[in-house]
């Protein structure tokens, strides 16, 4: 099969690697700590937060593609990072002011502190949790937004991070737990942080459940979640997602093609570069197509998953072949 192997494509992210992965070392470090002396080392966790925060400020030209290299007993620590991460990006095109943009980075990293106290078994759990491992889970809004005020001298603004770990599960129509709180009882930063927790929860792969794509979380979230989240906040957040991220498979009107570049304000509608008709014969001369002139009617639908390997089993060929030539 001639190309490049598909896991092999690496796209520019609004962090880089190396943050994101030593970010996810001291996390681990930090909640141990919590856990066996309940102190927090601010200074580490500050050092934390800016090398997120900065990243995401210096490399705002970057759509947001989130890098899948969490370990399994790491999820809690990879997917604080990851939250923080997408709150401090939708942080930056709030336009905070610097200060906020720490602290909301900071907010995201401690949310789910309370998680300390829920059994790994559950965390954990290969399958759908029962009524009574729910309700425990339930508690760890609650257990943060308490952890965090016992240590609110060592904290700047506590009551504020106390509460993004006590809302992050709240929703907008009072759907949410632990308290049914409704939009304007929710503070801004919660509403941030709760669609940067339901974005990387979808978007990742769990013992019990395979990852869905960004578009598919992004219709999950937009179309079948109406009333939980912020309409401007959740628009704004997928302008700047991927959501056909560089080497996706689509089918189109034109036949199959891959995505070629995704830009701001136009993620819905990529360039692809088409190499096969619609029953997926190979085309003698592939065609590069800007989809924004279409708009998304364009786009019949994504092939991934098990589809994809099938179907790039069935032509012999690997289209990611043409990302390298657009470079
Ligand atoms: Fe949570």
């Amino acid at each position: 099969m001639r190309g490049l192997p598909l896991n092999k494509v690496k796209m520019a992210d609004v962090v880089q690697q190396a943050t994101r992965e030593n970010a996810i070392e001291r996390m681990s470090a930090t909640f141990s700590a919590v856990e066996s002396s309940g102190q927090l080392d601010i200074n580490e966790l500050q050092k934390i937060a800016d090398s997120i925060m900065y990243d995401v400020i210096d490399r705002p030209e970057n759509l947001l593609q989130l890098t899948d290299i969490r370990l399994h007993d790491t999820y809690t620590f990879a997917h604080s990072v990851n939250v923080s991460i997408i709150s401090a990006m939708i942080g930056r095109l709030l336009k905070l002011p610097k200060e906020e943009l720490s602290l909301l980075t900071l907010g995201g990293l401690l949310h789910d502190l309370g998680k300390i106290k829920v059994a790994s078994e559950i965390l954990n759990k290969n399958g759908r949790l029962n009524d009574e491992e729910f309700s425990e889970i339930k508690h760890h809004p609650e257990e943060g937004a308490r952890r965090i005020m016992e240590m609110a001298d060592m904290l700047p603004h506590p009551e504020i991070l106390a509460r993004i770990a006590e809302e992050h599960h709240e929703r907008l129509d009072g759907s949410g737990y632990p308290h049914n709180k409704k939009s304007n009882e929710i503070h801004s930063f919660s509403k941030v942080v709760a669609i940067a927790d339901v974005y990387d929860a979808l978007t990742s792969e769990r013992s019990y459940k395979r990852p869905y794509t960004p578009s598919v979380t992004r219709n999950i979230m937009v179309n079948l979640s109406k009333g939980h989240f912020d309409e401007s906040l959740i628009h704004l957040f997928f302008n700047n997602v991927a959501v056909y991220p560089v080497g996706t498979i689509l089918k189109t009107i034109y036949g199959f093609g891959i995505v070629t570049k995704c830009e701001f304000g136009h993620t819905e509608t990529p360039s692809i570069c088409v190499f096969a008709d619609n029953e997926g014969n190979m085309k003698d001369k592939p065609e590069r197509i800007d989809l924004k002139d279409d708009g998304t009617r364009a786009i019949e639908m994504e092939v991934s998953g098990i589809e994809l390997l099938h179907f790039i089993h069935k032509l012999t060929f690997n289209p990611m072949v043409y990302l390298t030539e657009e470079a």
